[in-house]
């Protein structure tokens, strides 16, 4: 009985204390987690993980379609690890849209601290984000871009200038090809409507058209994969005999491409008769820039783990990140790019 009145009065007083701070609910988070600086939206993250465990980090990504995909995958588990505090949830959609839905779906069950999507395609995601704004989990966009009709239905987006690393290949064409009227250009693109492709497609396009002589002989989606590059190419092949220029949109088609052409007995790369041009720079791509397959190379840097992080923490402390952040990037050419050069990247 005594035990039931001291509980009682604990309770009452506990009510006592809690209208004495303000009657406002206890914050799911700490001062981490306080409000975003004035005039911004800035999501709260939905629990407080310094007190309750390791953030939890649910990450959609878009499948492992290229040599690229891996070193983006690597980098995001390398930082989202229990030692430096996070428990990952990793979910592989395979390269479709509707896993990705589902996996995020997930996520908002799970109740996990933040959803990090590396979007498939631009478009099809209003949906599915209003349904993790409503449950109040912040959504961080990385690589690719999305296409929504509110922009707060995700917190910000880190990746790469698709259209500008079109533009480089483009200005590189028109250097090297000053002197030749005419070009027959084979154009491998990647999965049709992610941000990638959309960029990319759009700096050749736009540079065919300012350029007379260019014709875009043949245009297909390679998925970025090697695989489908090689099928697409060994097609091509047979019905363009006259070709000058494979722009393929990732080192993995172009190495489709290279198996292709080599095997239909073509040259290709520095001194033959058809250049090529990749987008990644990874490795692998860069040694075949080095040993002169591929005449060009434009960097798209997957390194993304540690971007996402910075924003997290940004976060956690309650400060606003940057709604758009761009990461610079280079280009190698093949006849002035080093062993040296390729050593010293990460991926
Ligand atoms: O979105 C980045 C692109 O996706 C890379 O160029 C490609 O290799 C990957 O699959």
């Amino acid at each position: 009985m005594k035990k039931i009145v001291l509980t009682a009065l604990l309770a009452v007083a506990m009510v006592f204390a809690f209208a004495a701070c303000g009657g406002q609910p206890a914050d799911d988070g700490d001062d981490a987690a306080a409000p975003a600086a004035e005039g911004s939206e800035s999501e709260s993250p939905a629990t407080d993980a310094s007190a309750d465990g390791p953030l939890v980090v649910g990450f959609s990504q878009v499948g492992a379609e290229s040599d690229w995909r891996t070193a983006n995958t690597q980098s995001m588990k390398d930082t989202f690890s229990e030692a430096n505090g996070y428990k990952l949830i990793f979910d592989d959609a395979q390269q479709k849209q509707e896993n990705q839905i589902t996996a995020i779906r997930n996520f908002i069950q799970q109740e996990v601290n933040y959803i990090v999507l590396a979007p498939v395609t631009e478009t099809g995601w209003d949906t599915v984000l209003q349904e993790a704004k409503d449950a109040g989990i912040p959504v961080i966009i990385v690589d690719r871009m999305i296409d929504v009709s509110d922009d707060t239905l995700f917190t910000c987006w880190v990746g790469s200038d698709f259209r500008a690393e079109g533009d480089k290949a483009v200005a590189w064409m028109e250097e090297k090809f000053a002197d030749t009227p005419n070009l027959n250009i084979v154009h491998l693109q990647g999965t049709i409507g992610s941000s990638a492709q959309i960029g990319r497609t759009e700096g050749l396009e736009v540079g065919a058209e300012k350029n007379a002589g260019w014709k875009l002989v043949a245009q297909q989606t390679g998925e970025f994969t090697q695989a489908k590059g090689q099928e697409v190419m060994e097609s091509i092949l047979k019905q363009n005999p006259d070709i000058n220029v494979v722009y393929a949109e990732n080192d993995n088609m172009a190495f489709g491409a290279i198996d292709a052409m080599t095997a239909a007995g073509k040259t290709f790369g520095v001194g033959g008769d058809i250049a090529v041009i990749s987008f990644d720079a990874t490795h692998a791509g860069l040694e075949d820039t080095l040993a002169g397959k591929i005449d060009y190379n434009v960097e798209c840097n997957p390194l993304h783990g540690p971007r996402v992080a910075a924003i997290i923490e940004q976060m956690q402390n309650g400060e606003t990140p940057e709604k758009l952040a761009y990461v610079d990037e280079v280009a190698f050419d093949a006849t002035t790019i080093t062993q040296e050069e390729i050593d010293a990247r990460a991926y």
